[in-house]
């Protein structure tokens, strides 16, 4: 493959540090690489000779599968490792467990941490390629990415698109990451929830906030519908899950009073009859599951060029040519 320097830089920290043609290189990149993942064998050896550490410090299903997933399929060497069962329980800081790691000739480090700005901490301390896999509320640039990807695969252009973000905008990195994105694609955005889960100053980022769920499905395209993050909330933001859902809550008597067909996201994972109700979840205006399927390419894509690889490429890689 090319060793020409990455189009994205050395890291992937967050998209409010890309520009728009970066962001869109990246999921022109995936697109050749979504049919890998439908092939017998799903192996290319675009990363053959790579060694890639995928340190989670938090809980993960869908981002860690996905791109241990993605490692494999472009035939990386992979280990994963997570706070219980490593030195961090005894006190090994996140910079020594790294330098550790190195000392083993890694290439690139996928880190989840519940601290935010951890990952660019990382990255400014070690030479390996660092991707972001979300850290605290700061950002989650792939998820972001694949919410984009998925986005477009269902509409004709992201640009003019009316897209809600819907919940606990407050903790959520997933939100920051997805505004950044959407606002520069050119989307119109919006959020909604609680006065109590939308940070103060929102608006200067350039989002319309949204008081009431009937108002803002009755704007938007596409809904981005966040869990609500019990496990970053200290208490008192919602009067109860019961009445979250009352007042916020996605279901369909309130999807069938939109005048439009609206797509429906979910990060996951979901807490169903809380923030969505399960037959908007499993219904038709759902692409879910298609979100978690386009993980898998979003996360090659940005492997790939991280690694050095020439976006213009992607199609050769993906029938295993090599530069
Ligand atoms: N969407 C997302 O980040 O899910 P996981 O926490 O399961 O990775």
């Amino acid at each position: 493959m090319s060793r020409a320097p990455s189009p994205l830089g050395k890291d992937l920290i967050g998209l409010e540090e890309l520009s728009a043609e970066q962001i869109e290189s990246i999921l022109n990149t995936a697109e050749p690489f979504k049919e890998i993942s439908e092939r017998r064998i799903k192996k290319v050896p675009v990363l053959r000779g790579k060694t890639i550490v995928n340190l989670f410090m938090e809980p993960s299903t869908r981002t860690r599968i996905s791109f241990e997933f993605a490692e494999k399929r472009l035939s990386a060497d992979t280990v994963n490792i997570s706070a219980s069962g490593s030195s961090v329980q005894k006190g090994e800081t996140l910079v020594d467990t790294a330098r550790n790691l190195e000392a083993m000739r890694i290439d690139m480090v996928v880190i989840r941490h519940p601290s935010s700005g951890a990952a660019r901490f990382l990255a400014d301390r070690i030479p390996s390629n660092v991707i972001n896999a979300g850290d605290g509320s700061h950002e989650h640039p792939t998820q972001a990415l694949l919410d984009l990807l998925t986005i477009r695969d269902h509409r004709e252009s992201i640009r003019g698109l009316k897209v809600c973000i819907v919940g606990d905008i407050l903790h959520s990195r997933v939100a920051r990451s997805n505004i950044f994105g959407l606002l520069k694609l050119g989307a119109e955005v919006g959020v909604c929830g609680p006065k109590t889960l939308i940070p103060a100053g929102i608006q200067d980022l350039g989002v319309t906030i949204f008081r009431r769920i009937e108002e803002a499905i009755e704007w938007s395209d596409v809904l981005n519908i966040l869990r609500l993050q019990l496990e970053r909330m200290q208490g008192g933001f919602v009067p109860s899950l019961r009445e979250y859902n009352r007042v916020f809550g996605v279901t369909i008597p309130r999807l069938e009073a939109a005048p439009q067909d609206i797509l429906i996201l979910h990060p996951g994972p979901m807490n169903r009859g809380v923030e969505i109700d399960s037959d908007v979840a499993d219904g038709p205006q759902s692409v879910i599951l298609k979100q978690v399927t386009n993980g898998v390419a979003v996360r090659m894509a940005v492997l790939y060029l991280l690694a050095g690889g020439a976006p213009e490429r992607a199609e050769a890689a993906k029938k295993g040519e090599m530069a």
